[in-house]
């Protein structure tokens, strides 16, 4: 076999493979398979994503619109505590018993998410990227998290990447999975093409479907500080405190370039809506 034939497979020392999904061995398939019984509150929110499809600027704006000491900057706290990983639970957070609501944030695909979400208990906002820029960004991603796999040629991470042998699996399976259960959850779908072209809206949106009520200044505030600029600028939003056997400091950046170059995904995927 070939170098790259056998560069094709992820290797075991980075991921696990769990009911046809890649998972990274930072959790167990013992902890993942309990989620299926994690015990959902009405008021919980998951977001919902594939890797590099915006999931960081949607934790911040949550935790805006959510918590008013974030938003005027009273609190300093990592997102990552505030809206936790509920399949890599690696600071052992005590999630029944978080403040309400719960928000956490996940990769899981649709059909391993737990029961009670699964029949409409809580809530999901779900954000897709169009696949070339999440192809892009996760190639930089992998560069300086200890986690990823080390794959130096971007062609053979894009093969990977095309077949499913990354960490989150393959990128169609995952978002046609969720828009085709769409029915199964109290969802939102966004996309991050939207939330760049309109991101007060964006924001509206979200209050909306959690039903929280923000006056017009509140509404700026979180706009103006889920901005790339200065989510960019701010060490929380961005990660900078990821501990070490994580993330290789110094050598890449969450809030990376936050560019978007098509609109497709947006335009054909959510015409599929029931
Ligand atoms: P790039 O690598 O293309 O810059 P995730 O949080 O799911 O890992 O996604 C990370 C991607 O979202 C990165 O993309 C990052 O820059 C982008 N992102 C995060 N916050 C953003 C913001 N406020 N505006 C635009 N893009 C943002």
């Amino acid at each position: 076999m070939s170098d790259n034939r056998l560069m094709m497979e992820p290797s075991k020392e980075f991921v696990f493979n769990y009911k046809g999904f890649y998972f990274a061995v930072n959790t167990t398939p013992e902890h993942v398979a309990s989620l299926e019984n994690f015990e959902i509150k009405d008021s919980d929110i998951f977001i919902a994503t594939y890797p590099k499809s915006g999931t960081v600027w949607t934790q911040n704006i949550l935790s805006l619109i959510i918590h008013e000491g974030h938003r005027n900057g009273t609190e300093d706290m990592e997102t990552m505590d505030r809206i936790p990983w509920v399949e890599y639970n690696i600071k052992n957070i005590d999630f029944a018993n978080l403040p309400l609501p719960r928000v956490f944030a996940t990769h899981l695909p649709y059909y391993l998410t737990p029961r009670d979400l699964r029949n409409k208990k809580g809530r999901v906002i779900y954000v897709t990227r169009n696949p070339k820029d999440v192809l892009v960004s996760y190639y930089h991603f992998s560069k300086f998290m200890v986690t990823l796999e080390k794959i130096p040629d971007f062609n053979l991470f894009m093969e990977r990447f095309l077949a499913g042998k990354v960490l989150a699996s393959a990128w169609f399976d995952h978002v046609s999975g969720w828009y085709n259960h769409a029915k199964d959850f109290n969802i939102l779908f966004l996309t991050y093409e939207e939330m760049k072209k309109d991101l007060r809206s964006a924001v509206l949106k979200i209050c909306n479907f959690i039903g929280k009520k923000l006056s017009e200044e509140e509404i700026e505030s979180v706009v103006r500080q889920a901005t790339f600029e200065n989510m960019q600028k701010d060490p929380r939003a961005n990660y900078e405190n990821m501990p070490d056997d994580i993330a290789i400091k110094g050598k890449g950046k969450f809030l990376r370039k936050g560019n978007n170059q098509l609109h497709f995904v947006s335009t054909n995927l959510l015409s599929q809506l029931p």
